[in-house]
C-alpha cells in the first residue's frame, strides 16, 4: 500500500522538461535495511534501472551518503532497524542531503507516527510493509522524476540569476566606460562596500543588494552628458547641478524592476553627508541608509585613489588621512573608523581588484554554488 504525499499534475505538464534530464539509468538509489532478504529483495527490484548503493544500518548509510552526496538521487529506508531507526537516519539525510528524494518503509501504520516522520524526514513518501514490488517501483520511478524535476528547475533558476547578474555587470562596465578615466570605477565601489559590510556582520540579503547597489550606484549618469562627465576642468555651476542629478537619475532608472526596488534608496543617497551638507535630499545622520553611507565611503575612496581628467590618483595613506580628516562631517564615524581599520585589506584589494572580487562577490559565489 502506498500513500502518495504528491500533487503528480505538474510533473504531468513538464516532459519537456525532462526529456532533457539524464536518463534514470543515471541515477543512484540508496537502499538501507539491516534484514540482507530484504535488501535482496529490494536489489533485484530496482537491478538493471538503477545504479545501486546499500547499508545495513542508519549510520553505515549516513556514510555512504556523505561519501555519494553527489551522486545519490533517491533513498528507500527501512524503518525498524538496530543502531538507527529508519526515520532518524533519514532526518540526519536530510540534512546531508536535503534534495535527495527519500521513503520510508514501516509495518507501522499509526498515521500520526507516519505524518510526523514525513515531517521531519522531508519524507516523498512512505510504504507500508509488506510491499509489492511493482508498487515500490512506481514510487521510485514517481520519486526520479520528482528529483529530475527539481534539477531541472534549479539549472533553469540558476541560469536565470547568472543572466541577470552578468547583465547588472556588463551594464555597470558599460557606464564607467563612458569616461577612460573611471574604468573599473563601479567594480572597486562594490568590492570595498562588500569588504566594510562583511566586517559589519550583515546577512545574505543585504550583501547581495550591497553588490547590486555598489554596480549601480551611478547609473544614473547614463544621463549625463558625456561633455560635462568628462570635462578636464572644474564644471559650471548649470554643470554640476546636472551632474548632481545622477542620483536620482539612478533611482527612476530602476525603481520599476521589482527586484532592485530594495535598493533605490541606496543609490539616491549615495552623495549624501553625514553632516546634512550631501545632495540631493540635504539627509543628516542616521537619516542616511547605512547601505548608502558604506557605498558613500567606498565610492569617495576609490575617487581619490583613481587618476582623474582633472588630477593624479592619490596615494592610498593620503586617502586614508582624508577619510580620516572628514569622519563625523561627511562620513559616518563608526563606518570611517571600520574602513581606516580595514586600511590593508582594501589597499591590497585595490591593488588586485579581480581576484579580490570573486573572494567577496555574493552573487558570484550563490551562482557557482547552485550550478548542479
Ligand atoms: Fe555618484
Amino acid at each position: 500500500m502506498s500513500i502518495n504525499m504528491e500533487n503528480n499534475l505538474f510533473l504531468n505538464n513538464i516532459d519537456d522538461i525532462l526529456q532533457t534530464s539524464p536518463s534514470k539509468a543515471a541515477h543512484t538509489v540508496l537502499l538501507v535495511d539491516d534484514e540482507i532478504n530484504n535488501l535482496q529483495l529490494l536489489k533485484r527490484t530496482l537491478r538493471g534501472k538503477y545504479n545501486i548503493l546499500t547499508a545495513q544500518n542508519g549510520k553505515e548509510g549516513l556514510e555512504v551518503l556523505e561519501n555519494n552526496a553527489d551522486r545519490i538521487s533517491l533513498i528507500v529506508s527501512d524503518h525498524k532497524m538496530p543502531v538507527m531507526e529508519g526515520t532518524e537516519f533519514l532526518e540526519k539525510a536530510n540534512q546531508i542531503s536535503p534534495d535527495v528524494i527519500k521513503i520510508l518503509l514501516t509495518g507501522f501504520s499509526d498515521i500520526e507516527i507516519l505524518t510526523d516522520a514525513v515531517n521531519k524526514c522531508n519524507l516523498f513518501q512512505y510504504m507500508l510493509k509488506p510491499f509489492d514490488p511493482q508498487e515500490l517501483e512506481q514510487v521510485i520511478e514517481n520519486g526520479i522524476d520528482k528529483f529530475d524535476l527539481a534539477s531541472s528547475k534549479s539549472l533553469i533558476l540558476n541560469d536565470l540569476r547568472e543572466l541577470f547578474y552578468k547583465t547588472i555587470k556588463s551594464i555597470s562596465s558599460a557606464l564607467d566606460a563612458k569616461d577612460p578615466y573611471t574604468h573599473g570605477h563601479s567594480l572597486r565601489v562594490t568590492l570595498y562596500s562588500l569588504i566594510l559590510a562583511k566586517e559589519l556582520g550583515l546577512n545574505d540579503k543585504n550583501l547581495e543588494e550591497i553588490e547590486l547597489a555598489g554596480l549601480l550606484h551611478d547609473i544614473g549618469k547614463i544621463a549625463i552628458p558625456q561633455s560635462i562627465l568628462c570635462k578636464p576642468g572644474k564644471l559650471t555651476d548649470e554643470e554640476f547641478a546636472i551632474m548632481k542629478s545622477h542620483p536620482e537619475n539612478s533611482e527612476k532608472l530602476i525603481s520599476s524592476i521589482k527586484k532592485l526596488q530594495g535598493i533605490t534608496n541606496w543609490l539616491k543617497a549615495h552623495h549624501e553627508k553625514w553632516d546634512g551638507t550631501g545632495y540631493p535630499g540635504h539627509l543628516k545622520g542616521e537619516e542616511i541608509p547605512v547601505s548608502a553611507r558604506i557605498i558613500a565611503l567606498a565610492d569617495t575612496y576609490d575617487a581619490m585613489t583613481s587618476t582623474r581628467s582633472y588630477r593624479k590618483a592619490l596615494e592610498h595613506e593620503v586617502a586614508i588621512e582624508e577619510i580620516k580628516r572628514c569622519s563625523g562631517t561627511q562620513f559616518d564615524p563608526n563606518l570611517a573608523a571600520l574602513f581606516i581599520q580595514l586600511g590593508d585589506t582594501i589597499k591590497a584589494a585595490k591593488e588586485n581588484p579581480e581576484e579580490y572580487y570573486s573572494k567577496y562577490s555574493y552573487l558570484q559565489k550563490e551562482i557557482n554554488s547552485t550550478i548542479v
